[in-house]
């Protein structure tokens, strides 16, 4: 069912996933456990979402004198090859992760906040900042919450339309979907490549994921 919601959606597949999103969905989970159990998911994430981007075959030779046939990740063979765009607040914290995996990956930033008095809390696009030369990168859009898909949508027109970024060139990293905001997503922008680790039930009416964690950036950065 997950992949019709979107044409290239990954769901990332692993038993700790359960555990760990069992700390970070529990109310009672403070600031500090929300972080530590939370950058525990984002780094497998990480890793994923590396592995979505190109890779080139490496063969290599075992201790034990056999070939291994496998690949690399362009994140770790050329870096600066790929700009991690974090949607400011809450893709910081996926950022963090990203950057211990590939500490000389290059950095964007765009600062996008849902308008929660609104009712349809449309995304505000506010400040930009990407490397120069991002056109001709692959970027690692990041952010942890994706729900009615208005915030992704709004980084993703800046980096096609107005630094013209390929779409097949994106890889967005997501800790919780829905299937409203990967539908939204597929309508305007279904040849990007999505990486999630779970697609929760669906918004509520106040278009919070259900029954996803709460306000992410809130947990992360102790602002509630
Ligand atoms: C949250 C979240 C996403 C966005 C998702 O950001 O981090 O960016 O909402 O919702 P959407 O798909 O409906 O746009 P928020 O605006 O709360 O800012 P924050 O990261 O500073 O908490
Ligand atoms: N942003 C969040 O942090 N959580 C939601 O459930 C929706 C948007
Ligand atoms: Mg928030």
């Amino acid at each position: 069912m997950a992949t019709s919601l979107h044409p290239n959606l990954t769901v990332v597949k692993s038993r700790a996933f359960d555990t760990l999103f069992t700390k970070i969905r529990d109310v009672e989970t403070n600031s500090g456990d929300f972080v530590h159990y939370s950058k525990r998911a984002m780094r497998l994430l990480a890793e994923e979402a590396a592995a979505h981007l190109p890779t080139s075959p490496q063969a290599v030779t075992t201790p034990t004198n056999a070939i291994y046939n496998g690949h690399l990740s362009i994140l770790d063979t050329n870096p600066d090859g790929v700009c991690a765009v974090s949607i400011v607040r809450a893709g910081d914290s996926l950022l963090e992760c990203v950057r211990e995996i590939a500490p000389s990956v290059r950095v964007g930033k765009m600062w996008i906040q849902r308008n929660e008095s609104s009712a349809d809390k449309e995304a505000v696009h506010s400040c930009t900042k990407l490397p120069k030369g991002v056109k001709d990168m692959h970027v690692l859009l990041l952010d942890p919450m994706l729900a009615t898909g208005g915030s992704a949508c709004a980084a993703l027109s800046t980096l096609i339309k107005e630094y013209d970024v390929a779409e097949e060139n994106i890889v967005f990293a997501n800790v919780i979907s829905c299937p409203e905001g990967l539908e939204f997503v597929a309508q305007h922008y279904p040849r990007i490549k999505i990486v999630t680790c779970w697609i929760d039930d669906c918004l509520n009416e106040d278009k919070y994921i259900m029954p996803g964690l709460g306000d992410y950036g809130d947990r992360f950065f102790n602002t509630v």
